[in-house]
């Protein structure tokens, strides 16, 4: 069964995909490393580097691995203030991101 995590790379989500893998699971990780790091996901993990707003790349992925259920931990747990006053699709806050990974 294929789980997707997004955030994968992040504290909470990469423990995660460590539980997942050791217990036999298939876990496939988005994450666009804007706060995560490669090195915290287990090898041989499939890590697409990607923006859990763009849909058209998330239903492909879902798509292609026959993603069964999704953990979604992306988030930028931290957002400093003058990112917040920038505009455009960087400064966009994650739960604008969550609702369209959603749709
Ligand atoms: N760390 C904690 O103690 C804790 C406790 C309770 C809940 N949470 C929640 O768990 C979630 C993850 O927290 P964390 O501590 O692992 O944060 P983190 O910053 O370590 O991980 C978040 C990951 O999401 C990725 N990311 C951010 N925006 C993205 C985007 N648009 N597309 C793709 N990837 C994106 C980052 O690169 C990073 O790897 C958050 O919602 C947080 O509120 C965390």
């Amino acid at each position: 069964m294929a789980i997707l995590i997004t955030g994968g790379a992040g504290y909470i989500g990469s423990h995660m995909v460590y539980e997942l893998a050791d217990g036999g699971e298939l876990p496939v990780v988005i994450d666009d490393f804007s706060s995560g790091f490669k090195w915290a996901i287990p090898s041989g993990v499939s890590v697409f580097v990607e923006d859990i707003g763009d849909q058209r790349r998330v239903a492909q992925l879902i798509a292609k691995f026959g993603i069964s259920e999704i953990i979604h931990l992306a988030a930028s747990v931290v957002v400093p203030a003058d990112r917040r006053q920038r505009r455009g699709k960087s400064a966009r806050p994650s739960r604008a991101r969550t609702k369209e990974a959603a749709d």
